[in-house]
This record gives structure tokens, C-alpha cells and sequence, in this order.
């Protein structure tokens, strides 16, 4: 392959800054040693990143970002005006996969099938909360509507513990998103340039994948295949599919999904740019699809483009007869 410059981009200014770093870090370091020139663009509040990325003269930004600012589209919009071909997804598909209420109106528009949900915004007082829940029911899983890492996301059992579910998930994103908690398996599944590469079970201790048990615990369990029917799993794979097409996602990207344990299938969010250190978990099942850590970055750099579509090109005939004006016409036949 030959050698390109490459800029990896990290860090930046969302919840999810210090994980972006590690996974900045670990793929500079494999495309490094796979022979590229790499420049280490770790984004920040203080820094000017439209000056950075324009200064960097790189081939390709491979995006190591996560959340806010980074995975939603942002970053990929300064990109597309600096003419930078960049990894994972357009401006929109990462906008709208980072909006996980925008994602599950898509999913449902697409018979992918969801968790049912509710929008809670505005004053969080008691009454509000409860007449929004009205019959909704417990248990429920409260969520900011537009975050990552499992930050600021809560389970309620009850009443008062949805009070402060909700609470908390709006000190993230003053919308919030409530849905119904789906008891089963797991899985998460890795999609490179629209193809999956398989599926992997997550299995925490405390049954939720929540920020400590993704980054700091050494207690979940991860089985590859997903310890379920090989039926079962091959669906699981097609709704995966299904969900990254009805946003349109690109390059490598990561689905979630609950398997109930009455075999049902629920889809809760397209990741556009997945953890990336060597122990993550799209690393994990690309591995195991045979594509060391090295290979996979390396694939995803190849995938890198940029996304604003030009104007199909217009055979030079038509052109032609659609300019000729009507009165040169007639001039040129009377
Ligand atoms: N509806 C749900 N039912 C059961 N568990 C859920 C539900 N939604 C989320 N979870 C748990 O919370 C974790 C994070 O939720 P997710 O929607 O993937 O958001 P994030 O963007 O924070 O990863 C999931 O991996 C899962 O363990
Ligand atoms: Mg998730």
C-alpha cells in the first residue's frame, strides 16, 4: 500500500475526550508503524480547529473523535469545505446517528425494530415527569438524547428513580429520551463499507453496559459468536444491516442492539465512529473476522472520501440542444 499522510484526529471537547484520545493514540501508532507519515491532530477548546486541520496538509483525517462536535457531523462539515477526504460517514448520516431520537424515527420509518420511546424536554419538575410517563411504564431506560459512552444515562425502576433519571440525563442534554428496558442478550455488531464483519455479546456484570463497565472494569464478559441460536444471529446481523442503511452510514461503524428474551430483536444505535484502541470492541470482532488492529485501520483509511455530491456529468449533446434559445432556432429553420 502506499505510504500516505495521514491525520489522525482526536480529543476534541466532548464528554467523551479522554476515550477519543486513547483511540487516537492506538491508531496513529499502528499506521505509523505500517509505514505512513502521521500527524497527531488532537483537537481541544483552546485550539483552532478549522486553522489545524487546514495547516495539517494531510492526504486523508482519520477521525478519532467521539461525541459531540466530532461523531455528529461538525468536524466533518470543515472537512468537506477544506476538500479533505475524511473516515466514517457524512456530514448528515453522523448527524443523524449521534441523534439517537432522529435514528429511531428513521429505524421505525424502516422497519427496524426500536425500544418504544418518549421525548421529555423542558422543566424537570416532579409533576411534568410524571404526566409525560403517564402509562409508559417501568422499568425504563432515560437517556440524553445526543451523547455517548453511556454518559449520563440511567435505569428507573420507579417513580422517584425516574425523577432523578431524568434529572441528571438532562444536566447532558436538555432533551431526553425515555424508553422501555429490554431484559436479554447484548450484541453489538461490526459493519465495514456496508458489509458486516460479525457480532459480538457484551455481557457487563451488572447487566447495563454503563460508562465504568465499557472503560474502567474488568468484569464484562465479551463472547464471539453471540451465545445465541446461529439463526437468531444471522438475523440480528440483517437488522444491523438494515439500521446502518436507514442512515445511510459509511465506512466502519458499530450497531448495538438487544436481543429480548423472548427472541426479539431491538436496534439501539449506529455508532459512526467506534472505539478504536486495540481492546475495543470493533477491533474485537474485525480480529475475529481475520483483520488485525493494523489491517482494520488501514481498511478504514482506504474508505476515506468526501461526501457532498457533485452534479452527475451531462452527455455534451444534450447540453448543446437544451442551450440553443428557441429564437436562434426558428432563425436557423425559416
Ligand atoms: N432500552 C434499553 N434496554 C436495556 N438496556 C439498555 C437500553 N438502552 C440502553 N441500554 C444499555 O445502556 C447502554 C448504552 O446505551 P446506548 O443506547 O447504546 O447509548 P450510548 O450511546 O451511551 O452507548 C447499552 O449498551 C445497554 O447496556
Ligand atoms: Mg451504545
Amino acid at each position: 500500500m502506499k505510504a500516505k499522510r495521514i491525520g489522525v484526529v482526536m480529543g476534541g471537547t466532548s464528554a467523551e475526550r479522554e476515550v477519543s484520545l486513547r483511540s487516537g493514540r492506538a491508531v496513529a501508532r499502528a499506521l505509523e508503524l505500517a509505514g505512513h507519515d502521521i500527524v497527531r491532530l488532537e483537537l481541544g477548546a483552546q485550539i483552532h480547529a478549522l486553522k489545524m486541520l487546514s495547516e495539517a496538509r494531510v492526504d486523508v483525517a482519520f477521525l478519532a473523535l467521539h461525541g459531540r462536535l466530532g461523531e455528529d457531523g461538525c468536524v466533518q462539515g470543515l472537512l468537506e469545505l477544506l476538500g479533505i477526504a475524511y473516515t466514517g460517514s457524512s456530514v448528515l448520516a453522523s448527524a443523524l446517528a449521534m441523534d439517537k431520537l432522529k435514528a429511531k424515527e428513521l429505524f421505525r420509518l424502516h422497519n427496524v425494530p426500536t425500544p418504544p420511546y418518549y421525548l421529555f424536554e423542558g422543566e424537570p419538575t416532579r409533576d411534568a415527569i410524571i404526566d409525560c410517563h403517564a402509562s409508559f411504564g417501568f422499568p425504563a431506560m432515560v437517556k440524553p438524547r445526543r451523547e455517548g459512552s453511556s454518559i449520563g444515562l440511567q435505569r428507573a425502576d420507579d417513580t422517584e428513580q425516574l425523577i432523578s433519571a431524568v434529572r441528571i440525563a438532562q444536566s447532558h442534554d436538555a432533551s431526553v429520551l425515555v424508553e422501555r428496558f429490554i431484559t436479554g442478550r447484548e450484541i453489538t455488531v461490526g459493519i465495514l463499507n456496508g458489509k458486516t464483519l460479525g457480532a459480538l455479546e457484551v455481557a457487563p456484570r451488572d447487566g447495563i453496559f454503563d460508562y465504568h463497565a465499557k472503560y474502567q472494569s474488568n468484569q464484562t464478559e465479551y463472547f464471539i459468536p453471540p451465545r445465541l441460536p446461529e439463526a437468531l444471529c444471522g438475523g440480528v446481523l440483517q437488522y444491523a444491516e438494515h439500521a446502518a442503511r436507514a442512515l445511510n452510514v459509511s465506512g466502519a461503524v458499530r450497531v448495538d442492539l438487544i436481543v429480548s428474551e423472548g427472541h426479539n430483536e431491538y436496534v439501539l444505535e449506529v455508532n459512526t465512529l467506534p472505539g478504536m484502541t486495540p481492546t475495543s470492541l470493533l477491533p474485537k470482532i474485525a480480529q475475529a473476522a481475520g483483520y488485525s488492529f493494523t489491517d482494520l485501520c488501514e481498511a478504514i483509511v482506504d474508505s476515506a472520501t468526501l461526501h457532498v455530491s457533485q452534479p452527475r456529468a451531462v452527455k455534451e449533446a444534450a447540453v448543446v440542444s437544451l442551450a440553443a434559445p428557441p429564437a436562434e432556432r426558428l432563425t436557423a429553420t425559416g
